[in-house]
């Protein structure tokens, strides 16, 4: 939840790590901080409540240098938003700086202890016990790297960390369940959260795997295990452009994420249909398949819902879909044979990785549908294919949520080839998405204009039917999530058994209506809104006198077949989502309260 980047090297220090925080600060935002060893060898210090504005604007007049520098942004677990729990946390001396992303879960019992010894704590983080545990160690035998792996033996929990000393030229980083890269330049080193902290300076990335440890210079780094044995890592060239992480003139990412659809689901697509046969880099056999469990955590869990109705129509193998933090804690009933796929964006995020172990253990093929590549589900998984969505920055997610149901349907697809040919039109449907997804975006303005009639709305109402009921839900997480408005979404059949009560002229619906199999119960249940004076908001590829007397608006997306629906039908929400924040001044990259990996449980 929080983006760590360090630095050894020649260049201007403070400007560099401030604006690799400025690439992170979608994994965290509440405060932020930044410590370099001084020329004078000295720990120097800035940390500021609030985002890395702030700290730029504070570190500014100190005019630090130095050749060595670590820097945080965070995104509170334990103590609130404030400068002193902001890291970088210190050991007694201020001779040991540290920042850290995970959590620290026997902190308190660390804390006594070392209290008892002497040590004064400062803030109410977990982090600061490991400052404090390297400075016990360090006194005993004076080398940096010795020191944290002691530390790191009796640490329990998560952590992602990147470790200073002031009389040591080196960043000593750890990892077990928290992300983090090394980068390799030429006579500079980086140690970092993701890729994009990093991105304009290097394109040669390390992954660092759980238990390990590597010792970062100037000149070079090595990377060990706890046991102290040298691991030789595979070094990755990134294929990303920094071009791809900035705004390219729109003012929100999850804006130009929306519009950036087409395009990625264009690349979801590359060479993975050839003569009307899909190729994918997935082992899987429809034959030895008892059942397929689809685990993920929030719009990747409503991607999963789509795939579940898709999969089983395609392919008659039965599928259940379950979030990843309610599998992972209930003994799920999994057996070899079964297929379990797991979904994720960032591939980073904790219930799902622990899902993912726990389906293993049981004996579960594991498939992944993961957008970053060489993150931490996509190195355990047992096969899958990465979106190739490009990054994903605003924290709503969008076109990971439409790439995530096109790579479902190629393994639908998939599966189904084994048995019979492939149905034609479905595959030049999925060619030809890509325009229509660009057709569906020009109704933008037109969506904001409605958008301003409901922005002082208090609660929303999202209803759909079979395949786009998930849409409806994942059209209300992306309302609240960024609007802060109450939405719920519904199978539209369900509302008379409860919901219906709450339906007044201050319950604007959302319908979710294409012309399938269920145009004409939906028109009824639009009658029954109407009749209760709701206003309604309908998204639709039909244009019949009924569907336009019944809605108050009618927003129009182009026709597709079935299974493409939820995608074509998520544009306009996704659409009317962000403007209605924009409308209301809201930070839309950044809603309060919410990360955009969520590496905790
Ligand atoms: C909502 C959103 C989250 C993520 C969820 C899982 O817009 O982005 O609900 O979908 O945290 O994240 P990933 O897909 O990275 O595992």
């Amino acid at each position: 939840m929080c983006g760590i980047i360090g630095y050894v090297g020649e260049k201007e220090i403070v400007p560099l790590l401030i604006d690799g925080l400025k690439k992170l600060e979608y994994r965290g935002y509440d405060s932020a901080g930044i410590c370099v060893i001084n020329e004078n060898g000295e720990l120097e210090c800035d940390k500021k409540k609030g985002g890395i504005l702030d700290l730029e604007n504070g570190v500014h007049d100190k005019k630090i240098k130095g050749m060595i520098g670590i820097a945080h942004t965070r995104w509170a677990t334990h103590g609130e938003p404030n400068e002193i729990n902001a890291h970088p946390h210190f050991d007694c001396k201020k001779e040991i700086a540290i920042v850290h992303n995970g959590i620290i879960e026997n902190y308190s019992s660390l804390r006594e202890l070392l209290k008892k010894e002497g040590h004064v704590f400062v803030s109410e983080t977990d982090s600061e016990v490991v400052a404090h545990l390297i400075e016990k160690f360090y006194a005993e035998r004076g080398d940096l790297k010795e020191s944290v792996l002691k530390a790191l033996k009796i640490i329990e929990g998560t952590f992602g960390l990147a470790i200073i000393h002031k009389n040591e030229k080196k960043i000593i980083a750890a990892r077990r369940g928290s992300p983090l890269i090394i980068g390799v330049g030429e006579g500079e080193m980086f140690v970092a959260s993701d890729v994009p902290a990093i991105l304009n300076h290097t394109k040669k990335v390390i992954y660092l795997s759980d238990n390990e440890i590597a010792e970062i210079t100037k000149d070079g780094y090595s990377i060990e295990n706890l046991d102290g044995k040298l691991i030789d890592k595979k070094v990755y060239d990134i294929k990303w452009t920094i071009n791809q992480i900035e705004k390219k003139g729109f003012k929100h990412f999850m804006l130009k994420e929306i519009f950036e659809q087409p395009e990625a689901i264009k690349n979801a697509l590359r060479g993975r249909i050839k003569d009307n046969k899909i190729k994918l880099t997935i082992d899987l056999n429809s034959e030895d398949i008892g059942r397929i469990i689809i685990t993920a955590c929030g719009t990747s869990w409503h991607s999963s819902l789509v795939g579940k109705h898709f999969i089983e129509k395609i392919t008659g193998i039965p599928v259940e879909v379950d979030y990843a933090s309610e599998f992972r804690y209930r003994n799920p009933l999994v057996k070899p044979g079964d297929v379990v796929i797991v979904i994720s964006q960032s591939g980073e995020t904790a219930d799902t990785l622990a899902a993912l172990r726990e389906a293993k253990s049981k004996g579960a093929k594991i498939i992944g549908i993961i957008n970053v590549v060489g993150s931490t589900i996509s190195r355990e998984v047992d096969s899958g294919i990465y979106l190739h969505a490009g990054p994903e920055i605003g924290v709503a997610s969008t076109k990971a949520f439409t790439c995530q149901i096109t790579a479902l349907l190629l393994i639908a697809l998939m599966l189904k080839q084994k048995k019979s040919a492939l149905d034609v039109t479905l595959l030049n449907e999925l060619f030809i998405l890509p325009e229509k997804i660009q057709e569906a975006l020009k109704s933008s303005d037109e969506i904001r204009k409605i958008a301003e009639e409901f922005k002082d709305s208090k609660n929303f109402l999202y209803l759909g039917r079979g395949i786009n009921f998930p849409v409806a839900l994942e059209g209300a997480l992306k309302l609240k999530e960024i609007s802060y408005i109450h939405a719920e979404g519904y199978p539209a059949a369900e509302m008379k058994h409860g919901p219906i009560a709450l339906i007044d002229e201050n319950m604007p619906v959302v319908f979710v209506a294409p012309k399938d199999s269920t145009y004409e119960k939906i028109l009824s249940n639009m009658e029954e809104i109407k009749a209760r004076k709701g206003r309604i908001i309908a998204v639709t590829n039909e244009d019949d006198e009924k569907i336009n007397r019944l809605a108050n608006y009618v927003i129009k997306v182009p026709k597709v077949c079935d299974e493409l629906l939820p995608i074509i039908n998520s544009i306009p929400l996704q659409l009317f989502a962000y403007h209605l924040a924009d409308l209301k001044g809201l930070d839309v990259d950044k809603p309060r309260n919410l990360a955009k990996s969520v590496t905790v449980e």
